[in-house]
């Protein structure tokens, strides 16, 4: 179980309180808010001014640039030493294919796409089998099969998220809960739907997603606009 208490960092994070402890919650804002260094106050490599930070043991991390998370020289000697350092057995190519990244084996690791970086590095941090997982904008470089990719790796998950970003299509689309920063605060706290289905986005001026509009228009509280089409 997650749990932050009256928080607060320089002039960047502001009495930020929050818990979690099951399912995937989304911390979203503008670039600015404090999304990150949040993230890295959950994670312990930033200590807060003031405040109490209680966190499950393990606490696997995906941080912005996926490529800072790579040490060898191929993909496969990647996922290898992540399976060593967990003290586990694992096939690497069974676990790259599970992400459809099997042909990059034999590739170097900082010469993959972003996206692909991207899936590796969560790839890798799964492997550790953490009790929280945090990821900071996960989704910068997918294209839409990759984040569909990476969405089902979420559901099938079973272990709590927190998933910094500001893609709001893919946070309407995986987040159970949502909670939105503003400079520093926490502005709302709420179910993904109640956040999203309320105007709440619109007051602080975020664009409201398509689904949004579409599910408004059909009176249906919807993920996706690919839901209506099913
Ligand atoms: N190490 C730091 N020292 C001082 N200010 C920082 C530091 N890191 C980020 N900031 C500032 O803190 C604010 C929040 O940054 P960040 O947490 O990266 O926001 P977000 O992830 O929501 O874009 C920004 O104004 C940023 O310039
Ligand atoms: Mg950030």
């Amino acid at each position: 179980m997650l749990v932050l208490e009256n928080i607060w960092y320089k002039d960047i994070i502001r009495n930020v309180s929050l818990t979690h402890s099951k399912g995937i919650l989304a911390i979203i804002g503008p670039n600015g808010a404090g999304k990150t260094t949040l993230l890295k106050i959950i994670a312990g490599s930033i200590k807060p001014d003031k405040g109490v930070v209680k966190t499950p043991k393990r606490i696997g991390a995906s941080w912005q640039n996926p490529y800072y998370s790579f040490y060898r020289s191929t993909v496969r000697e990647e996922v290898e030493l992540a399976y060593k350092i967990a003290g586990k057995k694992g096939d690497p190519l069974e676990l790259l294919r599970a992400y459809g990244l099997e042909r990059l084996a034999d590739k170097s690791p900082y010469r993959i796409s972003m996206g692909e970086a991207r899936l590796l590095s969560i790839a890798l941090t799964l492997i550790w089998d953490p009790d929280l997982v945090l990821l900071d904008e996960p989704t910068t470089g997918l294209d839409y099969f990759e984040k569909g990719k990476l969405a089902s790796i979420l559901w099938g998950l079973g272990k709590p998220v927190i998933i910094a970003s500001h893609d709001l299509d893919f946070i309407l689309r995986v987040s159970d809960y949502v909670a939105v920063m503003h400079k520093g605060e926490i502005l709302v706290y709420d179910h993904v739907f109640n956040v999203f289905y309320s105007r709440i986005l619109e007051k602080i001026g975020f664009p409201l997603p398509p689904a949004v509009l579409v599910g408004e228009a059909l009176g249906r509280r919807i993920r996706c606009a690919e839901e209506c089409l099913s």
